[in-house]
């Protein structure tokens, strides 16, 4: 294990989990904890064998939020770096070769709810709640959720929710395909770590093959995404792992997948 003083990377096997770790201030997303949410990725990058990471918040919130406090007196300038720097953050998650999973133990609002959105997908306590709130601030979501809310959940809903910034419970996020799984509190980071070994479990280069089709054809046309699929497929062929998956199977033997 290995912290900053907010954020905690620990690692179990093929398991690294990320915690946001300011509960005084609910995980709220100051630059300096982005800084250290980066650090942290730098660390887990760094070691090896690590198939897939589990984010999640200490105390009642997974993140409450950028912080409101280190926003207050930003000038227009501070504001797009602070907001160019999020969006990095974001997106280097969503461009890591392995399953990154958000393990939502409670509010998850604003920055938040725009991390866990960057995730490839979400488990949620019970005790969730979603939402951003940014226009009560009289701002808007500035690290991704306008963008990334209505391709999860469709344009009319992502524009209510932003639009009234109101807290959605677990079961509506549930509803609206935001969440995989809400789960009982005490058993969230169990459930999480499960579907994360079941994952762990399998082709490291075709789980990171996947995650980067998945999201590259997200705003592509079908035909032309569906031809990336062809090559990325056939790309799986020149792999160790899939001569092991394959022979395993017909050895009728568990593989024993190298990421090569
Ligand atoms: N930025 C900075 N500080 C935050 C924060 C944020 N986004 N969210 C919570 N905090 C701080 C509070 O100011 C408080 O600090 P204090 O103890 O020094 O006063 C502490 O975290 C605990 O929060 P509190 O509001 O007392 O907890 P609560 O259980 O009564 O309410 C929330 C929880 C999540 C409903 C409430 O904190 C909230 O609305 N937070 C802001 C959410 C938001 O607007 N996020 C988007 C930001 S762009």
């Amino acid at each position: 294990m290995s912290s900053d003083a907010y954020v905690r990377v620990e690692r179990e096997g093929a398991i690294a989990r990320l915690t946001l770790d300011r509960p005084d201030k609910l995980n709220a997303l100051s630059a300096e904890v982005l800084e250290q949410f980066g650090r942290g990725l730098d660390q887990i990058e760094a070691m090896d064998g690590v198939r897939v990471l589990v984010i999640t918040g200490a105390g009642k919130a997974f993140v409450a939020g950028a912080d409101i406090s280190a926003m207050q007196n930003m000038s227009e300038d501070e504001a797009r770096h602070f907001s160019a720097a999020g969006q990095a953050l974001f997106a280097r998650l969503e461009a890591m070769p392995i399953a990154i999973l958000a393990a939502v133990n409670g509010f998850a609002l604003g920055g938040g709810c725009e991390l866990a959105l960057a995730c490839d997908f979400i488990y949620a306590s019970e005790r969730a709640r979603f939402g951003q709130p940014e226009v009560k601030l009289g701002v808007i979501p500035g690290f991704g959720g306008t963008q990334r809310l209505a391709r999860r959940v469709g344009v009319a809903m992502a524009r209510e929710w932003v639009f009234t910034g109101r807290m959605i419970k677990a079961d509506e996020a549930l509803r609206v395909g935001l969440v995989n799984a809400v789960v009982e509190p005490e058993v969230l980071m169990d459930r999480a770590t499960a579907v994360a070994k079941e994952i762990a479990a399998t082709g490291p280069l075709a789980i990171a093959a996947a995650k980067r089709v998945i999201a590259e054809g997200e705003g592509e046309r079908l035909a032309d995404a569906n031809a990336r699929e062809v090559e990325a497929f056939a790309g799986c062929f020149n792999s160790a792992d899939q001569k092991e998956g394959m022979a395993a199977f017909l050895g009728k033997r568990e593989p024993d997948f190298q990421g090569r």
